[in-house]
């Protein structure tokens, strides 16, 4: 793409989000990205106030995790030492790339569908340089650095997650050209930001949206009210979420294998399928499913 090209591009990606969001605006700053939506994260550039709150939002984010996200997410977190300071992309980088091949990439916020689809496919993470202001600490509309690093990074540390957000990316590349961007969009919002795992010590949390949630992380394992139906790609794929409370249904994997494999099939027949059928409410619970229950 010519320098020209990308310029209305981002234009053009910029009035869509701006239509989206009430504010009007995106909050990151877009001008100086490349033709990959990639920035430089000038981490010097960060102040002492901003590291501070980073350590007051991990603190409180830490001392939930333990008996709430699965292990695998425990374990990595406490590898990355990043309880002190917003970290450095690059030094995150190092040791993501010896252990899976993966890298972070800073961005200003949101990147437009198929950008974001060629990072994963390429085994690159693109994780926001802005973090929050101090009263968005319960609550953010964006994406966030906290969020980003916070609630996916983690988790890129596992192989079989690794490998899976990987075929993530793929997958919506061939999405754009089917039809099936809706429907993908779902799985990811249902697996990795809101996924639940049944685990043997009991039901825990591995999506980046709870993990990196003050109140949700708690909800979703104890609340009565939402529905906890176990995994199925196409039920998922048909089903509405909801963006601004939390979630009112939580599917639950048995483990990280079963997310690989029950995504591995060529999606093109569940996309036709489902070009025909009516969207199921974010409530939904069918004859036949079974609401799994919370002690
Ligand atoms: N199997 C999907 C397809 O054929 C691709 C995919 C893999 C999507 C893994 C999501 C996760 O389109
Ligand atoms: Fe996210």
């Amino acid at each position: 793409m010519g320098a020209n090209d990308m310029a209305v591009e981002q234009q053009e990606f910029l009035k869509t989000l701006a239509e989206k969001s009430d504010g009007g605006t995106l909050r990151g700053d877009y001008t100086l990205a490349d033709a990959q939506y990639v920035v430089a994260q000038d981490w010097d550039a960060y102040t002492p106030e901003q590291h501070a709150l980073w350590r007051k939002l991990y603190a409180r984010q830490a001392e939930l995790v333990p008996g709430r996200a699965c292990e695998e997410f425990i374990t990595s977190l406490a590898a990355l030492d990043a309880a002190d300071a917003i970290p450095n992309f690059e030094q995150t980088s190092e040791a993501l790339q010896k252990a899976t091949g993966w890298r972070l990439v800073a961005v200003p916020g949101l990147v437009p569908d198929h950008t974001f689809f060629e990072h994963l496919a390429n085994r690159r993470f693109p994780v926001t340089v802005w973090l929050r202001e101090p009263h968005e600490f319960d609550y953010i509309v964006e994406p966030d650095v906290f969020h980003d690093f916070f609630g996916h990074v983690p988790l890129l540390f596992n192989p079989i997650v690794a490998d899976h957000l990987q075929q993530y990316g793929l997958g919506g590349l061939k999405a754009l050209k089917l039809g099936g961007l809706k429907n993908l969009a779902r799985l990811y919002w249902y697996t990795i930001e809101f996924g639940l795992i049944q685990t043997a010590q009991g039901l825990r949390a591995y999506g980046a949206g709870i993990l990196s949630s003050g109140g949700e992380i708690e909800y979703c394992l104890t609340s009565k009210e939402p529905k906890r139906i176990a995994f199925d790609v196409e039920r998922v794929m048909n089903t509405l979420y909801k963006i601004d409370s939390y979630q009112e249904t939580y599917f639950v994997i048995r483990d990280f294998q079963q997310l690989f494999d029950e995504t591995a099939p060529d999606f093109t027949p569940i996309y036709a399928r489902l070009q025909d059928s009516e969207s199921l409410p974010a409530n939904s619970l069918l004859a036949g499913e079974i609401n799994i229950s919370v002690a």
